[in-house]
């Protein structure tokens, strides 16, 4: 009697708790509009390595959550005039959305922050960045306050710049470091925007908009298409609009504390994962394996890094960098080490479902990736070694923890010869 009576409770339980976006745990990885906190490990749970002292401590960093682009804007405000055909579907009994999500929806306004400041990073973006600058400093605070040699440098991006101070205060107040103004022309830290052969032939080259518009037309992406539209109660939903929500969704959910967005209900979570995958298309066409020019313009930056710690080395002298820049730099530096690589390639035929290049996890805003040079004490002698971390999480680019010097020097020595000669168009 009590097994019915519980299969019947279970039963109405099932029946009237419909999933909707507003109840729900929300999917949370959006491409390089994911927020840090939602893929983040944190530096100062790793352990210490015994033995070892910091050297020389090197962070290249991404900037925190920003404003849309204007082209990411202008595709918002076209999905805007959707909104009303929305409502008025749903109170007409069409469509198939949970009337607390349209009820969202519905008291949803456009911020005017987003189009007056474009691209500008925002005060969830400046926390993300404080708060990597406090772990640092936890984690490092020693070596920090007895370093010899520094230098902080963004891009002369207004993101770039305010990441660059939200970090430093992140570092406290004992440590006051100074921020090298941003350069007109950076070959290191925007390698890419002194590449004209870069911006011809990859940024506004064919192959990634093919790809992405490849994937588009899969059989799944199809259906998506479909999905929404009978979903939302709408006559057309082109791929633009599907974008464009896209956008509203992720964009708005960084806006507030509540990291949500009521445009993410038009989507389910499997839908988030066919988006995620061709935002992933994109950076991997434009910033990285896809074109042969971008593990090359990862080069400078990481001749840098050998450069810094091979001063040391030499010399004994504490070092520290930290720089400020943008997705595709990151993105082409984890091509130039060979960082996340599929066989096979990404193509826009068919999302391949376990792929290890995966920007939510690799370039979400404030990625980062740091390298620490060791000294380490045997019984009579030192040695030195190298860890590495992205996003806060330890990463072996050795077969142990950390590489030696000789692997280190084999792996990064390459990059002295990085050159942007090849960048000219004749
Ligand atoms: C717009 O967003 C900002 C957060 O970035 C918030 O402080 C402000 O109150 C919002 N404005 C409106 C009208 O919601
Ligand atoms: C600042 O430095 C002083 C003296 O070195 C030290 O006692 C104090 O704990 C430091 N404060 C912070 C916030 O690191
Ligand atoms: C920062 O710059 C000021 C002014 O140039 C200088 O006096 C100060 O020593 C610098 N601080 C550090 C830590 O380099
Ligand atoms: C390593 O550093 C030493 C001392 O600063 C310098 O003389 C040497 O040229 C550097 N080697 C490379 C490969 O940069
Ligand atoms: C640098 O380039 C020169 C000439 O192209 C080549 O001989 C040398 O092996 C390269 N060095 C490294 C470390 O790749």
């Amino acid at each position: 009697m009590t097994a019915i009576l519980l299969t019947i409770h279970l039963f109405i339980y099932v029946v009237h708790s419909k999933e909707c976006y507003w109840n729900s745990c929300p999917y949370v990885l959006f491409g390089s509009k994911t927020l840090y906190d939602d893929v983040r490990g944190d530096i100062r749970d790793v352990p210490e390595i015994e033995g070892c002292k910091p050297m020389s401590l090197w962070v290249l960093a991404r900037h925190g959550a920003r404003n849309p682009s204007v082209y990411d804007c202008n595709n918002m405000m076209d999905v805007m005039k959707l909104k009303d055909e929305i409502l008025n579907s749903h109170a007409a009994g069409q469509g198939e959305m949970c009337a607390q999500d349209i009820d969202n929806i519905r008291s949803w306004k456009w911020n005017d922050t987003m189009n007056k400041q474009f691209n500008n990073l925002i005060n969830t973006g400046f926390t993300e960045v404080k708060q990597l600058g406090a772990r640092i400093k936890k984690k490092f605070s020693h070596f920090l306050e007895h370093v010899d040699y520094y230098v902080i440098r963004p891009t002369n991006k207004q993101r770039t710049i305010e990441s660059a101070k939200a970090f430093n205060l992140g570092l406290g107040h004992n440590l006051s470091f100074n921020i090298t103004n941003s350069l007109k022309i950076d070959e290191v830290l925007a390698s890419y925007e002194t590449c004209p052969r870069h911006t011809r032939d990859v940024f506004n080259g064919p192959r990634m908009p093919m790809e992405m518009n490849r994937y588009y037309l899969t059989d799944e992406f199809k259906q998506l298409q479909r999905n929404m539209k009978k979903r939302a109660g709408l006559k057309e939903l082109s791929i633009n609009n599907i974008e464009g929500i896209h956008d509203l969704c992720r964009y708005y959910r960084t806006l507030f504390n509540t990291n949500k967005s009521p445009w993410c209900a038009l989507f389910t979570t499997q839908e988030l994962h066919l988006m995620e995958y061709s935002k992933d298309l994109q950076h991997y066409y434009r910033n990285s394996y896809g074109n042969s020019i971008n593990p090359k313009l990862g080069g400078p930056v990481l001749k840098d890094l050998y450069q810094s710690f091979n001063n040391t080395v030499k010399s004994s002298r504490t070092s520290f960098t930290a720089y400020f820049s943008h997705d595709s730099l990151l993105d082409m530096v984890y091509s130039a080490l060979g960082l996340f690589r599929d066989y096979p390639e990404l193509t826009g035929f068919k999302r391949i479902v376990d792929r290890k290049w995966r920007i939510s996890l690799s370039t979400p805003f404030a990625a980062n990736f740091i390298a620490v040079l060791h000294r380490c004490n045997t019984q009579e002698d030192h040695t030195y070694r190298v860890q590495f971390f992205i996003n806060e999480i330890e990463t072996h680019l050795c077969d142990t923890r950390t590489c030696s010097w000789n692997e280190f020097d084999d792996k990064f020595k390459q990059f002295l010869n990085s050159t942007l000669d090849f960048c000219i168009i004749k």
